[in-house]
């Protein structure tokens, strides 16, 4: 965790990089290579609050790709994005930040928790935000055939470091996408779920945050993704998420990636960071008994 370095370091990115100190800095999340804040400046009239964005050095790369796509989608008409105010080294420290507008408290989650929006509804509109987030007319990358990868080295690591008695359930499957193969590729949000769709007071488009997982990849990556971290895998769900999105897609790509995508996570969170393990392993089973 790079919490513990926190608040020193984020007045000391917000002297360096806005000019003024920190009143209040608030923790929103941390995990082992990122930490989040909303911070009061004392310049309230410039900035009345931001969201500071603080990545350990080695994930540098991951600041740099969240930075270019804030840039790429800003200014898409089905969804917001926060601008970017500032960006750049912390001095004293090996870590880096980024410093964005403050869309405030509202996510997708809170209106689902505070009963304001039925879930079902939340996960047609995550598939219609996925869906333009996939055709968006103002990016550089647009629907392609292409040979990715990156996804066939990710399924064959992951393959290799299954332990037998689940790999041999997944086989097939992770055999289908270890095979390079030529696939309709877009720009992939990486991480749509409940948490990092943010509604802003007075606004009516919903705003996307949260790129550092962006990748190119086929439309079912991002579906099965979803579905997977909005433990939306129940027929009903799926369907929900999935007539939001109404594009063409592959029932048996999205089976595949939705097993790798879980198979993944178990393998990341709970069983190599110990984060999160009953909820991993209750998706695992849920997955092995309707998916496998
Ligand atoms: N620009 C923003 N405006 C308002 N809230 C934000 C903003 N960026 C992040 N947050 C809040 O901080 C949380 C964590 O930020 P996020 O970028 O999703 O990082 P993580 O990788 O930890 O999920 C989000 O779920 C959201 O509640
Ligand atoms: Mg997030």
């Amino acid at each position: 965790m790079i919490a513990p370095t926190g608040v020193s370091a984020v007045d000391t990115a917000c002297r360096a990089l806005l000019g003024t100190p920190v009143v209040r800095a608030n923790q929103l999340s941390a995990s082992a290579s990122t930490a989040v804040y909303r911070v009061i400046l004392t310049d309230r009239q410039i900035h009345e609050s931001v969201i500071v964005k603080v990545y350990a050095g080695h994930t540098r790369w991951k600041a740099s790709k969240e930075h270019l796509t804030l840039a790429e989608r800003s200014g898409c008409p089905a969804f917001g994005v926060p601008d970017v105010v500032a960006s750049g080294q912390i001095p004293g420290h090996d870590l880096t930040a980024l410093v964005l507008t403050d869309l405030g408290p509202h996510t997708l989650h809170q209106t689902i928790s505070d009963g304001i929006w039925p879930r079902r509804d939340a996960l047609r509109l995550l598939g219609r935000l996925l869906n333009a987030f996939h055709h968006d007319p103002g990016c550089r990358d647009r629907t392609r055939t292409q040979v990715v990868s990156q996804l066939v080295l990710d399924v064959r690591t992951l393959r290799d470091r299954l332990p037998e008695e689940v790999r041999w359930r997944v086989q097939p499957s992770l055999d289908r996408l270890s095979r390079p193969a030529q696939h309709n590729a877009v720009s992939c949000h990486g991480d749509l779920h409940f948490r990092n769709v943010v509604f802003r007071a007075g606004d009516p488009l919903p705003y996307l945050i949260d790129f550092e997982q962006a990748t190119d990849a086929p439309a079912e990556y991002d579906l099965a993704q979803t579905a997977v971290t909005t433990d939306a895998l129940a027929s009903d769900d799926l369907a929900s998420l999935m007539t939001g999105y109404l594009g063409p897609t592959s029932r048996v790509l999205l089976t595949d990636l939705i097993i790798f995508h879980t198979l993944r996570g178990w393998w990341w969170a709970a069983r190599q960071e110990g984060r999160d393990v009953v909820l991993w392993q209750a998706r695992l089973t849920q997955v092995l008994d309707q998916y496998a």
